[in-house]
């Protein structure tokens, strides 16, 4: 795997948990995984136990050389991590920005991970059957994989599979990223990864990748369709036999009430009694009063994407009107920031919030929360709703890619099968039209709550099973990998 992010090392989003999760699966499966990522500063080479492998030579376009180091880490012990040390690309206080302002040279960092990632390969003497990339930072090796050295190269026949954990950010930037990768001009046109004159990095990985994955079956469909799609569709579309969904699993070593240390107190299904104790503490923790009003938490980044505006257009009304206190914990948008960072000052007692990001107060918002809610605009997986089925509190989310896939709506009956609530138009009135419905549903069949959190609590979304998915497109991949060579020779 080569990634851009890989948990506990360097996360922003779930693309680091879910590459640390996969790994990790497939090594206790029983193949020998491993992930490559940048040393980025925050990485503390003592607090994980780096040690020093060898330097590295990756040839830039006209021969230039950059050296870089390769450190080795293990994941629970076992999995290797290589982390790539090259100081004037990931020596950055941030991983892909600093003070909401993207780096400006961010397809040269990235393609010199790309780059180095074949590199690495042949110099540390492990020749993988399947490179397998995720998202626009690393799509580029897909390409190199075709184009580098081809006949001399021992990594010919290694297949590729590029995993689209998010089509909103396609790594799009000046025609100088492309030439810095050397692939040459020819493949610079509209079908590979031009893209109104720019580099589209994401474009150029789909094109050469022996398989494209995303992260849900109904996000898989989303986009090969125009709107879903983000302009990326018709090259989809040419290759839809390559194209798969897998849903994301859950890493529960992580994210399980019953084991985890980070909350206040552990629990399962049939004793809900340490429940209680997160609600408590993390309504002492973050200022709401200590009460058995419901809890409704939210942890997100705060982009376009992520539905925040319908909640800002809509959470005073329900502040007013409906019982809930509620959790949130986020950064991002500056004015999204100043707005919830404002709001526990305007209701005392009734909002807590903290802005910026924090791994353990997002673990106390799964425990302590009743309610989780995800008002994604998009989400082609979204991983904080099913932490949040596990740990008891019921998401709120809207019909969408991985939502849908993962949260069974409530449907008022007794034996209701349903695991959350679920809105379909993404406008403030439907959210507060939900709401609505799920304080109706407190107040009046509090018994059937205690149901959907059953059935909540023993959904299973472990790395088991989308593991052996991604081992059946790697299969996939390695056969038209394979292919073409012959064709080829
Ligand atoms: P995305 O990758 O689009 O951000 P996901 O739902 O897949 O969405 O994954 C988000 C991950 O990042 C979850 O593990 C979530 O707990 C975590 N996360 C998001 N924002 C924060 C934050 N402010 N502090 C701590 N963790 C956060
Ligand atoms: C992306 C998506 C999210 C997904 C995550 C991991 O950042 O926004 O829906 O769960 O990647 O695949």
């Amino acid at each position: 795997m080569v990634a851009a992010e890989c948990a506990p090392y360097a996360k922003v989003g779930g693309l680091g948990d879910v590459v640390a999760g996969l790994a990790k699966q497939l090594a206790v499966s029983g193949h020998d995984a491993r992930v490559l990522l940048p040393l980025y500063r925050g990485i503390e080479r003592q607090r994980h136990g780096l040690r020093y492998r060898q330097n590295v030579c990756v040839h830039g376009a006209g021969g230039r050389e950059r050296w870089a180091g390769v450190w080795e880490g293990r994941l629970d012990d076992t999995l290797p991590v290589w982390l790539l040390d090259y100081g004037a690309y990931f020596d950055r206080a941030g991983l892909y920005d600093e003070n909401n302002r993207e780096y400006a040279d961010n397809a040269e960092r990235f393609g010199f991970l790309s780059k180095a990632a074949l590199q690495v390969c042949k110099d540390l003497a492990f020749i993988p059957d399947v490179m397998h990339v995720h998202d626009w930072p690393t799509a580029p090796t897909a390409a190199l994989l075709k184009t580098w050295d081809r006949r001399l190269s021992p990594l010919s026949a290694t297949a590729s599979v590029l995993t689209i954990h998010n089509i909103g950010y396609q790594g799009v930037a000046p025609r100088a990223g492309f030439a810095y990768l050397g692939l040459g001009d020819d493949w610079f046109n509209s079908h590979v990864c031009e893209d109104h004159g720019r580099f589209n990095m994401l474009k150029l990985g789909v094109f050469f990748a022996d398989a494209v994955t995303t992260v849900s079956p109904t996000h898989a469909g989303e986009i090969l369709s125009a709107d879903g799609g983000r302009g990326l569709a018709p090259y989809l579309q040419w290759k839809r036999g390559d194209v798969f969904g897998i849903l994301n699993g859950a890493d529960y070593s992580q994210w399980s009430p019953a084991t985890d240390p980070l909350i206040p107190a552990n629990y399962d299904a049939r004793r809900l009694v340490g429940k209680q104790d997160c609600r408590r503490a993390l309504q002492q923790r973050l200022g709401l009063t200590v009460s058995d009003a419901p809890i409704i938490s939210l942890v997100s980044r705060f982009a376009v994407q992520k539905g925040l505006y319908l909640v800002r257009n809509c959470l005073e009304q329900a502040l007013r009107e409906l019982p809930f206190q509620w959790v949130i914990i986020g950064s991002g948008d500056p004015a999204l920031e100043k707005y919830f960072g404002e709001l526990p000052g305007r209701y005392p007692g009734q909002v807590g919030s903290y802005i910026g990001y924090h791994n353990e107060l997002s673990h106390w918002a799964q425990a302590g929360g009743d309610f989780f809610l995800v008002p994604s605009l998009y989400e082609p997986c979204g991983l904080t709703q099913i932490y949040a089925l596990k740990y008891g509190a019921l998401p709120i989310v809207r019909a969408t890619g991985g939502l849908r896939d993962t949260v069974v709506n409530y449907n008022n009956a007794a034996d209701s099968d349903g695991t959350g609530f679920v809105f379909w138009d993404a406008t403030p009135s439907a959210l507060l039209g939900t709401l609505r419905w799920v304080a109706d549903t407190w107040w009046n069949r509090h018994d059937q709550l205690a149901r959907l959190r059953q059935n909540a609590m023993a959904k299973d979304f472990s790395w088991a099973q989308p593991a052996r998915e991604y081992l059946k497109v790697y299969d996939h991949a390695s056969r038209a990998r394979r292919a073409l060579l012959e064709r080829e020779s």
